[in-house]
């Protein structure tokens, strides 16, 4: 697949920890101005899948690279990412999402997922693209980027309201494990960009951050587009698996 950066012009980038409100605030963003959605997290999700699956170790690095080249590099349309082999509730079992920060860190993994993050940008412009490493590193030039946070204890929370049969305390240990994996990577770790607008959502409620986001967006130039232009696409999670 060839490394072709598409413009940023039209990406909005939504970059934070787990739990910070990403996907539920991003999504409200791109129905509101008509944008194509894409949670970049589902890629490695895809890898970390596929490893286990064929029993490979996360100290095989040559054979989890390998697979990166058959199953995203291959994808020329980006086609991985709607595949029906990849279910939501698949990719977001407890094995796969405690094993997705080590493939993360694979510097391989990573620019096979940016690559392929590229190609769907391309095809799919207008977009905001919710993760770790979008505004600092896969679109440093976005056109707006935002970086989402709450403190532990309310993403903890969050995730409890959602699945009521977690314990707070395993959840409240499993985010601060993830964070610190994604802050402490040697290569693109979980940090705001410069110029990116963070927003605490600790206290405030859905409606009040996508109010502020939406405003942003609007200031820089984004709005609905006019009445007969293609519909846009959305790759995501159903609410209830969300931002795990
Ligand atoms: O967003 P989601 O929870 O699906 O992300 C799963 C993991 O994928 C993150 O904890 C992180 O390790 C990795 N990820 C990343 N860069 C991104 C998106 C996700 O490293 N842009």
């Amino acid at each position: 697949m060839p490394d072709t950066t598409p413009s940023a012009d039209w990406v909005i980038a939504v970059d934070g920890p787990v739990a910070a409100g990403k996907t539920t605030t991003s999504l409200a963003l791109a129905s509101a101005l008509g944008l194509n959605y894409l949670e970049s997290g589902k890629p490695y999700r895809i890898i970390a899948f596929e490893a286990l699956h064929r029993n490979l170790h996360i100290d095989e690095l040559h054979a989890i690279e390998s697979l990166c080249e058959d199953l995203l590099a291959a994808s020329d349309d980006a086609s991985v990412l709607a595949s029906d082999r990849y279910a939501p509730q698949a990719l977001r079992l407890r094995p796969i999402t405690a094993l997705v920060p080590l493939v993360a860190r694979i510097p391989g993994v990573r620019q096979h997922v940016t690559r392929l993050i590229h190609r769907w940008a391309a095809l799919h412009p207008r977009c905001i693209i919710e993760g770790r490493d979008i505004g600092t590193t896969v679109f440093p030039a976005a056109r707006v980027k935002f970086y989402l946070t709450a403190t532990p204890g309310v993403r903890a929370e969050r995730r409890v309201r959602q699945e009521p049969g977690l314990a707070y305390q395993a959840i409240l240990h499993d985010i601060m494990r993830r964070d610190y994996a994604d802050m402490t990577r040697a290569v693109a770790p979980l940090t705001p960009a410069d110029d990116a607008t963070e927003i605490d959502t600790s206290d405030l409620t859905i409606e009040q951050v996508v109010h502020r986001m939406t405003t942003m967006c609007r200031k820089r130039g984004i709005e609905q587009p006019a009445a007969g232009t293609e519909a846009p696409r959305q790759l995501a999670t159903p609410p209830s698996t969300q931002d795990t």
